[in-house]
């Protein structure tokens, strides 16, 4: 294929490359992608995404670099889109070649972020649950939520799912979903129910606003708290209390300091990159009574290893199709002369 056509994988190709493979052994895949990219953070171009508030929702851009291939995603967090038939989280991304500046791959990442976050929040948890843990609170039981159940199954070994949401219609829909799944499932009347013997909690609601999903008197010591739905300057789901008790583990402090449950904190409040915990430079989790929090907000690195996947998948699965993106005339100064030619030819 010539560089001036771009593989495009639409919806419908994700979706054929998602039931192909599995979404476990995909999101398994993807989280091997992530540690791999998060064990060489030094040889990214990082900064934090670039965000355009409005009083409804934020459009993001996420671009990171390795030198070799260049990585963005375009992506939105609309929580009242629900209420419109509309989903909160929509993106796609695109891939290039730095050497020629020429994308490489052009993606629907919608289902692709769901499964790289749950990816990223269960290969945090293997660093950081408690040894053993097989029940999982899974607090929100929207779009995301399928997803990160089935990452914890495939990643940590989580056989037990406590689900709750504000919505019964979500978790009705999140146990149909996992029927399947092999995994048991209870559905919770409140989050302090789900919580119930759980080593591991998940939070992963939207809402535009501090929201407080867990209070201090919820959080017993030895658990793992993987939140996911605080992403945003002034959305946050964990009370400032939890936080303080918590060891804390962020992708990219930069960026978390502005969107995650830490702003809530002082912005010199100590955490560990989790890079750093997976080239072994720091600890994860010590001790059995340790809290440990995973403050997802989603970083570029993780989007950069899912595409990075995807174009490599690929080679091996051709589900993709060609689109003609890049305008590439064969004399390349002559761009006004290709249009004139092809104005001709339609004559
Ligand atoms: N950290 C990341 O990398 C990352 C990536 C993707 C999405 N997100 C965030 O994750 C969250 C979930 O995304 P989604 O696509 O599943 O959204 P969604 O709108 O499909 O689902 C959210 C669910 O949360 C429920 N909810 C709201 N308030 C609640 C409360 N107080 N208690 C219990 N449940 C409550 C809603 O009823 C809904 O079912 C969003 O906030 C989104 O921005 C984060």
């Amino acid at each position: 294929m010539t560089l001036n056509i771009v593989p495009f994988v639409s919806v419908d190709n994700m979706m054929r490359l998602v039931l192909q493979i599995g979404p476990e052994e995909m999101m398994r895949a993807i989280a091997g992608y992530i540690e791999a990219d998060f064990r060489r953070w030094e040889s990214f171009d990082k900064t934090p995404r670039v965000a355009s508030h409005s009083d409804v929702g934020v459009i993001e851009l996420m671009p990171t670099s390795d030198g070799e291939l260049y990585g963005f995603k375009y992506v939105n967090g609309h929580p009242k889109n629900t209420r419109a038939g509309l989903q909160t989280v929509t993106a796609f991304g695109l891939l290039a070649e730095v050497d020629t500046g020429y994308p490489v791959l052009l993606t629907e990442m919608t289902i692709l972020t769901a499964l790289r976050t749950a990816a990223m929040s269960a290969l945090a948890a293997k660093h950081l649950a408690p040894a053993g843990a097989t029940t999982m609170a899974l607090i929100g039981n929207g779009a995301q939520a399928e997803f990160q159940a089935l990452a914890f199954k495939a990643i940590c070994g989580v056989t037990h799912l406590r689900l709750y949401d504000i919505d019964a219609a979500a978790t009705m829909k999140c146990e149909r979903n996992l029927k399947a799944s092999g995994m048991t499932l209870t559905q919770c009347s409140s989050a302090e129910e789900a919580m119930e013997g759980a080593g591991i909690v998940t939070t992963c609601t939207a809402d535009k606003q501090y929201a407080t999903i867990l209070t201090d008197n919820m959080v017993g010591p030895g658990i793992h708290i993987n939140a996911v739905g605080g992403d945003c300057p002034g959305k946050t789901e964990l009370h400032r209390d939890i936080l303080m008790r918590a060891s804390i583990f962020v992708e990219y402090p930069p960026q978390t300091r502005i969107e995650g449950e830490i702003q809530q904190l002082a912005p010199d409040h100590p955490v560990t990159e989790l890079w750093q915990v997976f080239t072994g430079a720091a600890k994860g989790r010590r001790d059995a009574r340790q809290i440990t929090l995973f403050d997802s907000v989603g970083f570029a690195i993780e989007d950069f290893s899912a595409l990075r996947y995807v174009h490599d998948l690929l080679k091996t699965h051709p589900y993709s199709e060609p689109l003609d993106m890049i305008a590439d005339p064969d004399d390349p100064r002559d761009l006004y002369g290709m249009l004139l030619r092809a104005g001709a030819n339609a004559a």
